[in-house]
């Protein structure tokens, strides 16, 4: 949509010297590289629109490129409307080669916005993430104007893009312009422009109202000559500075042939009312008929309406809308175009205002179906929708709906959420009703955990085909899962499933999701579990890696195996082929449903590095398709498994950058889940005061938390030396566990640690029998990991080196680094403790710099209390190596030593290249190390 200058100050600024000032210096700023936010406020006619073409100019001579859109009232609920007006000119300039250079990477993600296509609903921060990148690119050509006039007007996501954007270019050569009315609008496009004026980089310019003299100046120039100080005095009093509502009252004066001398002062006065109106609206009923009819057009159409609109619309031939344009033209009225436009909005705003209801809604009707048939873009359609009542007319209704998806398929949820509830109001017809419901039940489910679900129960109520009954349940417990409702998520798949059974004619594709979804719940909850187990077998001779539901059943097939002593390596194979569906099947709830279930199962029969990998696979795969919620959850898992393996900064890298995602984006593993991971890395580190802040955030974990939260609770409470709670909580796990079938050691070692607790609170009866238990578990299911450490707690308790030599010989052969770790100093430890001082030295030293090397900080500090026990000379762990560097260093670092550039560390951790390079150097130093290709080398 191109749209003409509006305002061109042909006239230099009056009283601008400070404003022009500050425009300077920012500009100079950003082409420096020191990018940053001017906004630009002030009410209507003030002069924003004058200022900005003044930076437009200047940011032109001083070689930027400017990339401008000017938002219309219209535009409010079209999704990305600004952003388009500002990208798409750019796009079509640069021709197909340059156009792939631009949205290579993550800025392809901004492409969704620009080319509406059929894609699964992205949530917005991939879209905002894709707009940053694109614009970044820009920057790296030549410095760049980023400039939105009467951002008031603008649509949500555009601002929500626009600030996502202000935040990240304090390192380029950006500078983003906005300009607005204040205490417009209201809601959330208001609070984002706020945010933008108040953010401290941000650089807030409000013209002052022209003085008594400056209002002279320009009454002076209108007139053409000399006027009477009382005269200047009396526009200066009405007008108050007002430099729009001061040219409109002066020339209207002059028009109707007021002499501008002090005996005219009264009729200043009497004019001033309702300038605007009296100025337009005249002339324009002065003009021949065909005339109002364009301009009401026009008014309706927006700044760059076609001609073959306006002709429909106004219900004109063509040649007369062209020969009603000149005339409104040479009135001073309307710009020419093409494509003709109002010399300012506001004259637009009158002549909509006052033209009668019927007809404008009319128009905004034929507007809408004149776009359609164009094949415009459906939001531009339903913007003309949203403007008029609700009239029960189903063309309407499904205008609306598609508007909703193309929302959604650019990641503007909100959008969608509007156009679905306009389209409810219209309302729909009895049949279509249940498909609108359930749409923005879905819809609504983007803006967050639990938003949506009572639509999408009421639409679950209406619904009543077989096939689509299933989908709204199985999109209704999803959106519980995500709420982590568990039992109501249970409850609605358990009565979607009952009634499909009755129904034969079910899609099959459909039916068979469905049971899976249900069969993945419906496993660990003791009153279902029979039915579940029944399904799965039935079903698995179909599962493969193709579908969703396939891997699905697979990975709960191979959840189920695990259990049974000796069948390890056939559940090991199922999850693996479960997992083979990472990138095959683009469906959002991979993750959750099949990666949260196989990568465990691989991790208890000792597969920790492929549980790993295939955690690494799925975090590539999200972060390629943009997919935020994925990726969030994935980062999750392979925290989980990058914790087992011993790499607790990585762990804690990865559950940060979840935690970071679910801030930013409102998506992300769910809390409760990444705590579990996260706790017993701090434990290790030796930073129980971190986890217990992080567990304060969380509130106090309830009764039916999370089962890896409540053995990491347990493992905190250990190390506070809280034995007491700490073995409630972990009997509590192991009771969970129970109900829920899982019987693998490997799957959550909560018995070791429980052993331990009740030691140290004396009872070392209930003691033994917990080491025991986990013992025997451990070799009935010959698992190696859940062996090791078994060993290593029977033989703690019971100061046995020999047993404790044992368990570090398992454990030796096993990718559970800490745990060999743990073995060794607790070996030393109990050597040291027989009196065998020399022969402690050994395992302490070994055990303790493999723990330096896991980064478990908690552990080197008891081997060298140790150590320092057996008498030896005290030594400095190496804390220069990977150890020593932060998370982000280390995440930024891992990053670059897979040989990734700075550019693309920076998209996938979703901050600046200057943050990158920081951090590398940082790396260099702490590293001792003057180049990346020396990287993985030193990292390991
Ligand atoms: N400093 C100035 N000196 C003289 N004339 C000015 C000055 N600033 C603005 N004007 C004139 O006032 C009129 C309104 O200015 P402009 O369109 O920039 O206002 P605006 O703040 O953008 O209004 P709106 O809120 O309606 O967009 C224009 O005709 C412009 O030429
Ligand atoms: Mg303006």
């Amino acid at each position: 949509m191109t749209r003409t200058a509006a305002t061109a100050a042909a006239e230099p600024l009056l009283e601008r010297s400070a404003e022009l000032g500050a425009v300077t210096a920012v500009l100079a700023a950003a082409a420096a590289g020191r990018g940053g936010a001017l906004v630009i406020e002030g009410p209507a006619g003030i002069g924003k629109t004058s200022l900005l073409d003044a930076t437009r100019v200047r940011a032109e001579e001083l070689g930027f490129r400017v990339l401008l859109a000017r938002a219309s009232p219209l535009e409010r609920e079209y999704g990305f409307g600004v952003v388009r007006d500002l990208l798409e000119p750019v796009l079509r300039a640069a021709g197909p080669e340059e156009r792939a250079v631009l949205l290579d990477g993550a800025a392809a993600l901004a492409g969704r916005v620009l080319e509406p296509v059929e894609t699964a609903p992205s949530p917005t921060f991939a879209a905002l993430h894709g707009i940053y990148w694109l614009l970044a690119g820009l920057a790296e050509r030549r410095a760049l104007l980023v400039a939105v006039d009467d951002g008031h007007w603008a649509d949500v996501p555009s601002l929500r893009a626009l600030h996502h954007v202000a935040h990240r270019i304090a390192d380029l050569p950006v500078l983003l312009l906005v300009t607005r009315r204040p205490g417009e609008p209201g809601g959330e496009a208001g609070e984002l422009l706020d945010a933008l004026a108040a953010d401290v980089a941000a650089t807030l310019v409000r013209p002052a109202p022209l003085s008594a003299a400056a209002t002279a100046t320009v009454v002076a120039r209108v007139f053409g000559g000399p006027v009477a100080p009382a005269f200047a005095a009396a526009c200066h009093e009405v007008c108050a500075g007002n430099p729009l509502l001061l040219g409109t009252l002066a020339r209207s004066l002059r028009q109707a042939g007021v002499a501008p001398d002090e005996a005219s002062t009264g009729a200043v006065h009497d004019r001033a009312p309702a300038i605007v109106a009296a100025f337009v609206l005249p002339r324009l009923r002065h003009l021949p008929r065909p005339a109002g009819a364009v301009a009401r057009a026009l008014s309706v159409l927006g700044p760059g309406a076609e001609l073959r609109h306006l002709a429909a619309v106004a219900g004109l031939a063509p040649a007369v809308v062209t020969e009603a344009i000149d005339r409104l033209a040479a009135a001073e009225l309307v710009v020419p175009g093409p494509p003709p436009a109002f010399p300012h909005p506001l004259l637009g705003q009158v002549v909509a205002e006052r033209m009668p209801a019927a007809e404008r809604h009319a128009a905004h009707r034929t507007a809408a179906a004149e776009l359609a048939a164009d094949g415009a873009p459906a939001q531009a359609v339903a913007a003309h929708l949203l403007a008029i009542p609700p009239l029960r007319d189903d063309w309407v209704v499904e205008r609306l709906r598609d508007a909703a998806r193309d929302a959604l398929a650019q990641g503007a949820p909100r959008s969608a959420v509007s156009h679905l509830t306009r389209a409810l109001a219209e309302p729909p017809s009895p049949d279509v009703r249940p498909a609108v419901l359930f749409e923005l039940g879905a819809a609504e489910t983007h803006l967050g955990p639990a938003a949506g679900l009572d639509r999408l129960q009421a639409a679950l109520r209406v619904t009543t085909g077989a096939t689509d009954r299933a989908r709204v349940a199985l999109r209704l417990a999803r959106g519980l899962e995500t709420a982590w409702e568990l039992p109501r998520a249970l409850a609605v798949l358990q009565r979607a499933v009952a009634e499909t059974d009755a129904a034969p004619d079910v899609d099959p594709e459909v039916r068979l999701l469905l049971e899976a979804e249900y069969v993945g719940l419906a496993r660990s909850r003791p009153e279902t579990r029979a039915d579940a187990l029944g399904r799965l077998a039935r079903l698995l001779p179909e599962a493969g890696p193709d579908s969703v539901a396939g891997c699905i059943l697979l990975a709960s097939s191979a959840a189920e195996l695990v259990q049974e002593p000796g069948r390890a390596a056939e559940a090991v194979a199922r999850a693996r082929a479960a997992l083979l569906g990472i990138g095959r099947t683009a469906d959002g709830s991979f993750v959750t449903g099949v990666l949260y279930l196989a990568a465990p199962v691989l991790a208890a029969a000792g597969e920790i590095d492929a549980a790993f990998r295939a955690a690494d696979a799925a975090v590539t795969e999200a972060r390629a398709r943009g997919a935020l919620v994925e990726l969030g959850a994935a980062l999750g898992s392979r925290a989980e498994m990058g914790r087992r393996l011993g790499a607790l900064l990585d762990a804690e890298s990865d559950v940060r950058l979840s935690q970071d995602l679910a801030r930013e984006a409102g998506v992300g593993a769910p809390e409760p889940l990444l705590l579990g991971s996260l706790l017993p890395v701090l434990v290790e580190c030796g930073r129980t005061a971190a986890a217990q802040q992080e567990l304060d955030r969380l509130g106090r974990p309830g009764p039916s938390a999370h089962v890896n939260l409540l053995a990491a609770l347990g493992r905190l409470r250990l190390a506070q030396g809280r034995p007491a709670e700490a073995l409630e909580a972990l009997l509590a796990a192991g009771a969970r566990l129970a109900t829920r079938g899982w019987r693998h050691p490997g799957l959550l070692p909560w018995q070791t640690d429980a052993a331990l607790a009740a030691h140290a609170l004396g009872r070392h009866d209930q003691a033994g029998e917990l080491a025991g238990e986990a013992l025997r578990t451990a070799r009935r299911h010959g698992a190696d990991v859940a062996l090791g450490i078994a060993l290593r707690t029977t033989a703690q308790l019971a100061g046995d080196p020999a047993g404790l030599a044992e368990a570090a010989q398992v454990l030796a052969a096993t990718p559970a680094r800490l745990e060999h770790a743990r073995a060794l100093v607790e070996l030393g430890a109990a050597l040291r403790r027989s009196n065998r001082r020399a022969d402690a030295r050994g395992p302490l030293r070994q055990g303790q710099d493999l723990a330096a090397r896991c980064g478990a900080g908690a552990l080197v500090a008891q081997a060298g209390e140790e150590l320092a026990a057996t008498g030896a000379r005290p030594r400095t762990v190496r804390c220069t190596g990977p150890e020593a560097l932060s998370v982000s260093e280390r995440r930024v670092a891992r990053l670059a030593a897979e040989g990734l550039a700075n550019r693309d560390i920076a998209q996938a951790l979703f901050v600046t290249v200057k943050t990158v390079e920081v951090h590398l150097s940082a790396c260099y130093r702490k590293l001792g190390i003057t180049s990346r290709a020396e990287l993985p080398g030193v990292l390991g």
